[in-house]
């Protein structure tokens, strides 16, 4: 069994994609040994408990010390002797001991087409707001390797979303879950699972 934790801040509608494509054999051979989050609150945690997957809270507020946040949440995931690491909306930073030792081993789901609309003070509503202000006709989503950087690991997949006239900043955030999303992030998994996937030169090809 290939073994992820899926790294979660809010309410999980892509943590919820990975349950349901594991459920309904989108995403095989793989289990979610672990849903970590670092804000108690989080609708995700609910979800993962609901689905029976074992749920855990590093608290930013009862670990203020930086340091001593990014050990703990560094042993939560060696904990598990996981395979892959998904961020999933996961709002923290991750320290960089985690990266180097789990190079190419850690994904990122993030709402544009990378290198548009991404890096620092893109996150959330900023980034489509960024989008519809920019004028652009299409967006959508971008699966990627986490690097030191901010977005700028090696990407694994992209898929465009149309912008409409109309769009609000939360209509086109709707849009480009459900049509992009939630539908590359299990992909990408699934991928990962069966080793089909490589990085040459900082670029993601199919073995
Ligand atoms: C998604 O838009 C994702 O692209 C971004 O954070 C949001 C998380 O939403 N990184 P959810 O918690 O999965 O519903």
């Amino acid at each position: 069994m290939f073994r992820i934790a899926v790294m979660v801040s809010g309410g999980g509608t892509n943590l919820q994609a990975i349950i349901d494509a594991i459920e309904s054999g989108v995403i095989t051979d793989t289990e979610i040994a672990v849903v970590i989050s670092n804000n108690e609150d989080a609708y995700a945690l609910e979800r993962a408990k609901k689905a029976g997957i074992k749920a855990v809270c590093v608290s930013r507020k009862e670990i203020p010390d930086r340091g001593e946040y990014n050990k703990a949440l560094l042993s939560a995931v060696e904990e598990e002797k996981v395979d892959l690491v998904v961020l999933a909306g996961f709002l923290v930073v991750i320290p960089e001991e985690m990266i180097q030792k789990y190079r190419n081993r850690i994904i990122n789901i993030h709402p544009s087409l990378i290198p548009s609309f991404c890096g620092t003070g893109y996150y959330g509503l900023k980034v489509h707001e960024g989008a519809l202000a920019r004028g652009v006709k299409v967006s959508g989503a971008t699966v990627h390797f986490v690097d030191e950087g901010t977005d700028t690991g090696p990407i694994i997949l992209q898929k465009a979303v149309e912008i409409l006239d109309d769009d609000t900043p939360e209509v086109l955030q709707r849009r480009i879950m459900e049509q992009a999303e939630w539908k590359l992030l299990p992909e990408a998994i699934n991928l990962l699972a069966h080793d089909k996937l490589e990085v040459v030169e900082g670029v993601v090809k199919r073995k």
